[in-house]
């Protein structure tokens, strides 16, 4: 409120005739023009209505009370008159000066529906994850069921139980991070992060009669150099099937299925010879490069094939482990097999990706191109 009007005391009325009363009107009048200038917000208009209309402190009271109330009773009703025009005339200035601060205060928050709106950005499947379920989609479709096991694994679990016994020369190729401070504890409970998905194999047979069929997928870590093919930490998809009567030839069948459906119809896959202690025989499948459709090329090395996984039939000794909580796995009565295979790698190549630390970056510029 400005400061000449606030505290001002009101002056005597110079007469009661009729132009000495609008005389001291019309100055209280122009006083409240004069206050009623800055009336921009809420809060100032606020500040207007208690100067003026305050119960206790208004100064309309104030004027009441120093010229209506000790008025001689033949000037009560003139000076009656023209107060109630200056209420009504101050309640105007109020009503008007209300809306428009209101209309003020809306004034910043109108919107504007000519701008384009504010964009939220969508997240994207990243392609680890993309292809992933693009594996699991293919295996469901020939009876594979979906499981997953702890990446921080027992000794046991993934090694002892897939025949890798201690100190065998295969546990070499997949050293690994090993949880501190277990020396006391027996070799087997010695807690480790896996170095692949196939302890999951055993944990699934310990929990499941035959038949099986599943397909595991997991991060799993190695002690090996980062480079633009190896990552210490990585993904892989494990499949088992166990059942009466399972052949190589199912196997073959099976994987030659899930690269068609990956790659394409007239990809083609050759298996070689391989070892793995917990399967045999053991196999590394290829196939038949996708990009060059096996004449050659860089990305195949010019030989036409690509390497792509690791697969076998379940060793006997495999069952034996498994039999130790479910005797159904007897391997007079039961065969199987299983296969594992990256899913960096398998993802490199669909999506023509060539570091796979890009995987692990975070970085929104690589992840954006998948939206
Ligand atoms: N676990 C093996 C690896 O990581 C792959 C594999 C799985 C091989 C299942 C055969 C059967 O190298």
């Amino acid at each position: 409120m400005s400061e000449h009007v606030s505290g001002d005391a009101i002056p005597l009325l110079p007469g009661y005739n009729e132009a000495e009363l609008d005389q001291a009107f019309a100055a209280v009048a122009a006083e409240v023009d004069a206050s009623a200038k800055a009336l921009a917000t809420p809060d100032a208009v606020e500040a207007f209505r208690l100067h003026w209309l305050g119960r206790k402190q208004g100064r309309l009271k104030a004027i009441s009370d120093a010229w209506l109330k000790s008025a001689p009773v033949e000037a009560k009703k003139l000076i009656g008159q023209r107060f109630n025009v200056l209420k009504a005339a101050i309640e105007t200035r109020l009503e008007t000066a209300g809306q428009a601060s209101h209309t003020h205060a809306l004034d910043s928050e109108r919107i504007d529906i000519t701008l384009p709106g504010t964009e939220r950005k969508l997240g994207a499947e990243h392609p680890l994850i993309k292809t992933q379920n693009e594996l699991l989609a293919i295996f469901a479709r020939i009876g594979f069921s979906v499981g997953v096991g702890p990446e921080v694994e027992t000794d046991y679990y993934n090694f002892e139980s897939l025949n890798f016994p201690p100190g065998h020369p295969a546990r070499d190729t997949q050293d690994t991070l090993v949880i501190a401070n277990q020396e006391r504890r027996p070799l087997r409970d010695r807690l480790l992060m896996r170095t692949h998905t196939s302890p999951v194999q055993i944990k699934t047979m310990e929990q499941q009669p035959p038949p099986v069929r599943i397909v595991i997928p997991g991060k799993v870590h190695r002690n090996d150099a980062a480079d633009a093919t190896h990552s210490p930490i990585f993904h892989q998809l494990e499949g088992l099937c166990v059942d009466t009567n399972i052949t190589f030839a199912d196997l073959k069948g099976t994987l030659d299925y899930a690269m068609k459906q990956l790659f394409g119809s007239s990809v083609k896959t050759r298996f070689f010879p391989s070892f793995f202690p917990f399967t045999e025989p053991s196999a590394d499948v290829q196939i038949s490069c996708p990009f060059c459709g096996g004449k050659g090329c860089r990305k195949c090395k010019h030989s036409g094939w690509i390497e792509l996984l690791g697969c076998g039939m379940v060793d006997p000794a495999v069952f034996g482990f498994a039999q130790q909580k479910q005797p159904a796995y007897d391997p007079k009565k039961i065969s199987g097999f299983a296969f594992g295979m990256g899913i960096d790698r398998i993802a490199m190549m669909k999506y023509g990706i060539s570091d796979i630390s890009l995987m692990y970056s975070g970085d929104l510029r690589f992840l954006e191109q998948f939206a």
